[in-house]
This record gives structure tokens, C-alpha cells and sequence, in this order.
């Protein structure tokens, strides 16, 4: 079975949608305790995880992913646009030396509003401020102000408190987690949300299973209808 063609290749002009996306090991880890991700999944995870983002307007992952990974964020292993890149660091924590901050490419580092007073640049990223109540960010005003910009089409790569905050506000439409044979034995998870008191309280999910080389793509509707 193929893996499927990018959701966002579906989505009519002028329509939001918000597609999550991690790699986990068997057991649940995205990362080693040290962050060390490269790399969970396979070649194909990746080439998969580039055909999104070539599909995607901006693809956002939250400080602590660019912490540990310094990563590009771009396309460069398929033909495509990269997108533009938007980091959630609510504090403003991160130095302006990472590669998103420096290469030149969009990027837009959101920080909470009293961080943004009378500044506008971080490196070469475009500094916005979001309504940050107790240090977590409005993600509906999040979203309408890239919306705003022709920002639509919106991939979150993670890492795990980013991507679980945006499950728990019920903002994703749909799920692409790849699932690898390996066993870390502890590290960071993929999902950080509250706790039911029994499997039967558990929301159960619809989702299809693809194999992509040597992992399995599971890919999970969540707000749209599965067609
Ligand atoms: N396997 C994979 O597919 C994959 C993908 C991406 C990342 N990773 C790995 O995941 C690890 C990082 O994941 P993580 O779960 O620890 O952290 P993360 O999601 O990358 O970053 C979390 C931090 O981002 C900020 N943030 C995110 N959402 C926010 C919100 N709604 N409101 C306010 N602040 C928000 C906060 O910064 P503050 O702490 O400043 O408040 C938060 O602590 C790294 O080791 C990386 O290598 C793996």
C-alpha cells in the first residue's frame, strides 16, 4: 500500500489546516534523554517528512527542537518550496546562532507579547508576539495571526510539548505519526496530555497504517472526516 499523497495537497485555497507529525520508537520516545533524535525513523520517514513540509506554508516546532537539533527545516531531499519556518519560544531563550535564525530563509520566532516591546528582528527571523496567559500561548490567536500572513496550511513537527498542545486544544486535523522498531528504554515522549483514569474514558482513534521502508506511517484523522 503507497503512502498517502500530503493532506495538504487536498485543502481548498483560503482553508486551515493543521497537520501534526512526529517519529516514535516503540516505545514512545522521541528523543533520548540527552535529545538525541537523529534519527528515529527511517530514510523514508524523512523523504516523507520533506514532501510535507514541500506542501506546507510554514512548518513549526517549538524551542526546545531547535535547542537540541539545530534544524534547517527545509526540502532539501524533494523538489518543492521549504516553507517558512515558525519557532514557539515563549521567553525569547534561544541565542540568535541557530541556522533558522541565520540562514536567511523565513522565519518567524514567536515569543509572548511582553518580549516582542520594541523589538523586531532575531537574526534574520521576523519576531511576532502571542498572547502568552501563564506562559502558554493562545495557539487560536496563534494560528489567525499566520493566517493573516497567507499562512494556512500549517505542519507541526514537534517536539512533544508542542505537538501535545496542540492536540489538547483540539487545533490539529489530522495526525502523521511514524512509528519505528526501536526500544530507547526512556527519553523524551511524543505525547505529554492528561491522564484518563481508565482505557475506557480514552478517546479511541481512526487511523490507517501504511508501511514507509522499514517503519509504519500511522496516519490519523482527528477534526476532518475521513473521505
Ligand atoms: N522524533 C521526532 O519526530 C522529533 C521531532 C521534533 C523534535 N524531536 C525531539 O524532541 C525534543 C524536544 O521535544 P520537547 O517535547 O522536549 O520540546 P518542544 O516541543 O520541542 O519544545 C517545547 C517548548 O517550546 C515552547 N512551547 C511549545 N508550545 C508552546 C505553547 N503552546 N505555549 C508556550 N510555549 C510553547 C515552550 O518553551 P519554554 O520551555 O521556553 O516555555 C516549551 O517548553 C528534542 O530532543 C528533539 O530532538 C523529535
Amino acid at each position: 500500500m503507497a503512502v498517502p499523497a500530503s493532506p495538504f495537497l487536498g485543502v481548498a485555497e483560503g482553508v486551515r489546516f493543521v497537520l501534526g507529525r512526529i517519529a516514535q520508537s516503540l516505545d514512545g520516545r522521541i528523543a533520548t534523554s540527552s535529545g538525541a533524535s537523529r534519527w528515529i525513523g527511517g530514510a523514508e520517514d524523512l523523504d516523507h517528512t520533506h514532501r510535507l513540509r514541500a506542501s506546507a506554508d510554514a512548518v513549526l516546532v517549538g524551542a526546545s527542537t531547535v535547542a537540541a537539533d539545530d534544524p534547517r527545516l527545509t526540502t532539501r531531499r524533494v523538489p518543492g518550496p521549504s516553507p517558512v519556518r515558525v519557532v514557539l519560544d515563549p521567553k525569547r531563550r534561544l541565542g540568535v546562532g541557530f541556522h533558522v535564525f541565520q540562514d536567511g530563509g523565513a522565519t518567524l520566532l514567536c515569543v509572548a507579547e511582553e518580549h516582542a516591546a520594541d523589538v523586531t528582528r532575531h537574526g534574520t527571523a521576523e519576531l511576532i508576539g502571542i498572547a502568552c496567559p501563564d506562559g502558554v500561548f493562545d495557539l487560536h490567536a496563534l494560528l489567525d495571526q499566520l493566517a493573516e500572513r497567507g499562512l494556512r496550511r500549517v505542519l507541526v513537527e514537534g517536539g512533544g510539548v508542542t505537538l501535545s498542545r496542540f492536540l489538547a486544544a483540539g487545533l490539529l486535523d489530522r495526525l502523521h505519526v511514524t512509528l519505528a522498531p526501536l526500544l530507547l528504554g526512556g527519553g523524551i515522549p511524543a505525547f505529554a496530555l492528561p491522564q484518563v483514569a481508565t482505557p475506557a474514558e480514552a478517546q479511541r482513534l481512526d487511523w490507517r497504517v501504511y508501511p514507509l521502508g522499514g517503519d509504519l506511517l500511522l496516519d490519523i484523522a482527528l477534526l476532518e472526516t475521513r473521505q
